[in-house]
């Protein structure tokens, strides 16, 4: 049986992942900022303000998977939640670099990234070889992150995989959960023009993508994993009243209001990335939900 060590593994990708990992017949172990050997999926300590793991977690692991990383969009970008949001996404990269040269080195190394990095595009068509966007932080640690990745690749010559998440559809957290709410009183929004396009990914898909990572060993570099029909948000915001299936209001919320709701971190839900899915799908990934619709009601009646 084979073990896969999960950095953040108790997050919201990480709790789906750890289950269909297991169903698969993986043992699945956990390196978390809270030992608790006693879980499903015991959790091995790291701190990576002291620069410190726990070595028996990467001596059981045949392969790594990293998704820890402080929430995007959990607090207000002040200077200080900017510095935790890349540093702890960085300092992980650095930590299993350094572990992975000095305790053990995994048979792969499958590392969150995400379609941030694209900026905001408009309708152009990104793919993977597309530059980095102009502006913005969310840019700018996307970057930085992908930067921390590749500095690990060169170093250690471990198969690295960097995953570009796109939008994860959840009913448990992320952005559908929070555009879900206002429709359980029968009213939605969509953002500014409502123009800004999404590109989405079931969380089945996005933890397919993962485990495909790790069992295929020709993939490596870097991978868009986003479905193949992104929405504009308008359009999205109808899939998920058409999905909740009651008659629902839909309101624009202004650019304005949601700039004044959330300073800079309006960008998270104002950015526009049109985001192919075309290098996935040539490495042979099939995506289980390519309709928006479909993908909100299985996530929604499922609960996941
Ligand atoms: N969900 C999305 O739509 C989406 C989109 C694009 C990219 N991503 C990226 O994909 C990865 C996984 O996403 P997710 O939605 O599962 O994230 P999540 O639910 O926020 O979970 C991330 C995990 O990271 C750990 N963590 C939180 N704050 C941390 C900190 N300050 N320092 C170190 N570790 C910390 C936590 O694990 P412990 O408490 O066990 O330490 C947490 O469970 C993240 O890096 C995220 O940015 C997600």
């Amino acid at each position: 049986m084979k073990t896969i060590l999960i950095a953040g593994g108790t997050g919201l990708i990480g709790n789906r992942l750890s289950y269909l990992l297991t169903q698969k017949g993986y043992q699945v172990i956990h390196l978390s900022r809270t030992e608790n050997l006693d879980a499903t999926y015991p959790a091995y300590h790291w701190d990576l303000e002291k620069g410190t793991m726990d070595e028996t977690a990467l001596l059981k692991a045949d392969y790594v998977i990293n998704l820890a990383g402080a929430g995007i969009a959990d607090k207000r970008w002040t200077i200080s939640r900017k510095k935790l949001i890349i540093d702890s996404r960085a300092k992980g990269n650095e930590l299993f670099q350094n572990y992975f040269q000095t305790v053990k080195k995994p048979k792969a190394y499958v590392s969150s990234a995400a379609i941030g990095i694209y900026g905001d595009r408009g309708q152009e068509e990104l793919d993977e070889l597309s530059a980095p966007g102009k502006d913005g932080f969310l840019m700018e640690s996307c970057v930085l992150w992908e930067q921390s990745i590749k500095a690990l690749e060169d170093a250690t010559h471990v198969r690295t995989v960097i995953i570009r998440v796109g939008i994860v559809l959840s009913s448990q957290g992320g952005a559908l959960e929070k555009m879900i709410l206002p429709f359980k009183v029968r009213t939605g929004s969509y953002f500014g023009d409502g123009s800004a396009i999404y590109s989405w990914i079931h969380i089945d898909d996005i933890c397919g993508i993962f485990i495909k990572a790790v069992e295929d060993d020709s993939m490596k570099g870097i991978y868009n994993a986003v479905s193949p029909n992104p929405l504009s948000n308008k359009e999205l915001t109808y899939a998920i009243s058409e999905a909740m299936g009651t008659p629902n209001l839909i309101v624009p919320a202004p650019t304005f209001a949601l700039r004044l709701a959330m300073g800079e971190m309006a960008d998270v839900v104002l950015t526009s990335a049109k985001v192919s899915s075309n290098k996935i799908e040539k490495a042979g990934y099939e995506f289980k939900f390519t309709d928006a619709v479909k993908a909100v009601k299985d996530v929604v009646e499922k609960e996941l």
